[in-house]
C-alpha cells in the first residue's frame, strides 16, 4: 500500500450513535488495539487494518498506555502520522491509564501523579497534542476517587483531553464518579465496560447507572476474545489468540460446556444468515444503552466479517428468549 486514499463513501457505511447526553457521536462498531499492534506484529497488517477501518466509517480507534506496554501507541501514532494526518478531525482517538505501564509505586491505579504522567508519555508516544478521550482504566479503592478525577479534569482543562472516561467501575463507584466530575464542570462521557453473551454484569445495576447520569457505554470483548465466534468450535487454530497466549483467554476456559452453548448460538446465528462474530456484536448493539461496540481484529477478512454485523442488527422475542435459554443451560 503506497499512498492512501480514504473511501469517499465511508460513511455510508456507518452508523453513529450518540454519546450518553453528550455532543459526540460514536460508530456503532469502534476497533481496539489492545492485541496485535505489538513489537512482534506486521506493520502492514497493522496498517491494512486501521486504514479498512477508516473506509468503513469506523472513526473511533480505542488504545491504552499498556497495551503492548507503550508500543500499540507507537505503531498507531506512526499510521496516524503517514496515513490519516488530514484526517485528525474525523478521528475520535482515545487512551486509557490505571494498568501497571512502570516500576515502582508511581506506575498504576489512579493517583494524579501517574495519571498525568502517563498521558503525557502516552501524547508523545502517539504524536499527538491531545487524545479524544482520556480513560481511568480501573476503580482504584485506594486512592480518594476526588483525586482520580480531579486528575481527569486537569487533562481536559490542560487541554490534553477533550473528554474523559472511566472503565470497569462497579454500579455505584461510576455514579460518584459522575458526580464528582459534574461538580468539577468535566462531565464524564462514557464507561468502558466488558460486555457480551457471556459476561452480562451490566445488566445489574452499571446500565441503569449509566443511563441516569447520562454517560454513554462502550462495550468491549462482545466476542469473549474469540471464544464467541466460530474460531475454537472444532479446537484449537494454531492462529489464534489462545495458542499465541496472547490476552487473557485460556485454554480451560474453552470448556466442553462453553463449546456447546457457542455451538448452539453458531447454529443460531446461521439460521439469522449471520457468523457468530456478527451475531455477538448485533447482540450488544440490540440495547440502545450501548453506545458502541469495540471490537478486536487480527485481519482485515476479521475486520470486515465482524462489521458486516451491521447488516442485521435486529433481533425477534424469540431469538432473544432463545439465546438466554441456550445462555442459561
Ligand atoms: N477497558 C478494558 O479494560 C479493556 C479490556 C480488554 C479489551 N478492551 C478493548 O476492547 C478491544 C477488543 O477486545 P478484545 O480484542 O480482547 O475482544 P474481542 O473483540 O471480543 O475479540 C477479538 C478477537 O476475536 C477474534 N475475532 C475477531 N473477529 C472475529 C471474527 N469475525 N471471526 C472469528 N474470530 C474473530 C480474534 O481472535 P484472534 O486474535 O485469535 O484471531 C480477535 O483478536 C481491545 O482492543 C481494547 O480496545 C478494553
Amino acid at each position: 500500500m503506497k499512498n492512501y486514499i480514504p473511501d469517499n463513501n465511508r460513511y455510508d457505511k456507518m452508523e453513529y450513535r450518540r454519546i450518553g447526553r453528550s455532543g459526540l457521536l460514536l460508530p456503532e462498531i469502534s476497533f481496539g488495539l489492545w492485541q496485535h499492534f505489538g513489537p512482534n506484529d506486521d506493520y502492514d497488517n497493522c496498517r491494512a487494518m486501521i486504514t479498512h477501518a477508516f473506509d468503513c466509517g469506523v472513526s473511533h480507534f480505542d488504545i491504552a498506555n499498556n497495551y503492548s506496554l507503550g508500543e500499540s501507541e507507537r505503531i498507531f501514532g506512526k499510521i496516524l502520522h503517514s496515513d490519516l494526518t488530514s484526517y485528525r478531525d474525523e478521528l475520535v482517538i482515545s487512551t486509557k491509564a490505571g494498568h501497571r505501564m512502570w516500576p515502582g509505586p508511581y506506575g498504576e491505579w489512579g493517583s494524579r501523579k501517574y495519571l498525568l504522567s502517563s498521558l503525557d508519555a502516552s501524547l508523545k508516544r502517539l504524536g499527538l497534542e491531545y487524545v479524544d478521550i482520556f480513560y481511568s482504566h480501573r476503580p482504584d479503592m485506594d486512592t480518594p476517587l476526588e483525586e482520580t478525577m480531579g486528575a481527569l479534569s486537569s487533562a481536559v482543562k490542560a487541554g490534553k483531553a477533550l473528554y474523559v472516561g472511566i472503565s470497569k467501575y462497579p454500579p455505584e463507584m461510576a455514579r460518584r464518579a459522575a458526580s464528582i466530575l459534574k461538580e468539577m464542570g468535566t462531565p464524564c462521557l462514557i464507561h468502558q465496560a466488558r460486555y457480551s453473551m457471556f459476561n452480562r454484569d451490566p445488566e445489574e445495576g452499571l446500565f441503569d447507572v449509566t443511563k441516569e447520569e447520562g454517560m454513554g457505554v462502550i462495550a468491549f470483548q462482545a466476542m469473549a476474545q474469540g471464544l464467541l465466534t466460530n474460531k475454537y468450535l472444532k479446537g484449537v487454530p494454531a492462529d489464534s489468540r489462545v495458542a499465541k497466549g496472547e490476552g487473557t483467554l485460556k485454554v480451560e476456559q474453552i470448556t466442553p460446556s462453553a463449546l456447546s452453548k457457542v455451538g448452539k448460538l453458531n447454529d443460531l446465528a446461521i439460521s439469522r444468515g449471520q457468523s457468530l462474530a456478527q451475531m455477538a456484536i448485533a447482540w450488544d448493539l440490540r440495547d440502545e444503552r450501548v453506545s458502541s461496540v469495540l471490537i478486536g481484529a487480527s485481519s482485515v477478512a476479521q475486520m470486515d466479517d465482524s462489521l458486516s454485523a451491521l447488516k442485521n442488527k435486529h433481533f425477534s422475542q424469540e431469538e432473544l428468549d432463545l439465546i438466554d435459554d441456550i445462555l442459561k443451560d
